[in-house]
């Protein structure tokens, strides 16, 4: 099992939490459990499990990853304390915070034992193809267990590590929740040309290479973003005219930094104390 992954035990499998397992799944991932209810399998020698009862005490797991809505992990947490005895907790969960998790896990373990280890990370749904971004957070953990994570969530794409919670907040608005403002990009290209008169399987097949095609050269020619668009503008041409509209203090630089910033409130907002806490 050498170069594996190690065991996992996956609470909540849908849009991220399955992301990531995909992306762990073809890394390879040592026999693992996964809680979810609504995925319908997963590979032998993986286990789908529909309630924590199902989980044999005898597990034990390098790594516990939450994945289910902030709002769903406390009915689950008291399952979950006793295995974070044995393995770092790691948290997907928008807004919840490292304290947060921690004193609830804490809570519903018997007094006087060891403070479970929270890892909080937030990773973006291109992980199920091992482009994600995933920004680590770890106050408590030892420097194997922050390795541990890095090997995890570098599995799944590229991994970045603050020190500072409140960073988070942003992170999430920007790289969490970023595959939506570029699939809105994607759908709003292909709006158009359909509506500027192409027909819409050209409008759909030139907006999706656009913006994938776009992005992979980014990323594997390393060039800055801002220097890439000016290799596209030449001076009184075409794209010089579309971005004079879009660039406009009141356009883009505006919206955008509007949406990041109510993105990141949400993301406060979600952080308020856990029920549990
Ligand atoms: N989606 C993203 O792009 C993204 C990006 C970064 C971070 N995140 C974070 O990832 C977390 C999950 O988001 P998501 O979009 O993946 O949510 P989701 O699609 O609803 O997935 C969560 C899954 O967990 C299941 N689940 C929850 N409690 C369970 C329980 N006690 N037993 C069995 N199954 C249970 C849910 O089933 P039910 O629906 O029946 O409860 C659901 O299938 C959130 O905390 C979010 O903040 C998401």
């Amino acid at each position: 099992m050498d170069g594996m992954l190690p065991p996992i035990l996956l609470v909540g499998c849908g849009n991220m939490g399955g992301a990531m397992l995909d992306g762990w799944l073809k890394e390879g991932l040592a026999p693992s459990f996964i809680l979810d209810r609504h995925r319908p399998s997963v590979p032998a020698p993986h286990h789908l499990v529909r309630s924590m009862d199902e989980i044999p005490d005898t597990f034990h797991p390098g790594m516990i990853v939450l994945a289910t809505k902030p709002q769903k992990v406390d009915a689950v947490m008291s399952a979950i304390a006793p295995f974070a005895l044995r393995a770092p907790v790691l948290s997907v969960l928008a807004g919840r915070t490292v304290g947060a998790l921690t004193d609830g896990l804490d809570k519903a373990l018997p007094a006087g034992s060891p403070v479970p280890v929270v890892i909080r990370v937030m990773p973006n749904t291109p992980s199920s193809i091992g482009q994600g971004m995933s920004v680590c957070y770890a106050p408590t953990a030892t420097a194997a267990q922050r390795s541990l994570c890095t090997r995890l969530m570098r599995a799944v794409g590229d991994v970045a590590w603050i020190e500072h919670e409140d960073q988070m907040d942003v992170v999430t608005a920007i790289s969490g929740s970023g595959p939506a403002y570029v699939f809105l990009l994607a759908e709003l290209l292909e709006q158009v040309g359909t509506m500027e008169g192409l027909p819409p399987a050209l409008a759909r097949q030139i907006a999706r290479q656009t913006v994938a095609g776009a992005g992979a050269l980014m990323l594997r020619s390393g060039v800055d973003a801002a220097t890439l668009r000016r290799n596209v503008t030449s001076p009184g041409g075409t794209t010089q005219q579309a971005l004079e509209v879009l660039m406009a203090p009141d356009a883009w630089p505006a919206t955008l930094a509007t949406a990041i910033r109510a993105a990141a409130r949400r993301a406060r907002e979600l952080s308020g104390p856990s029920p549990v806490s």
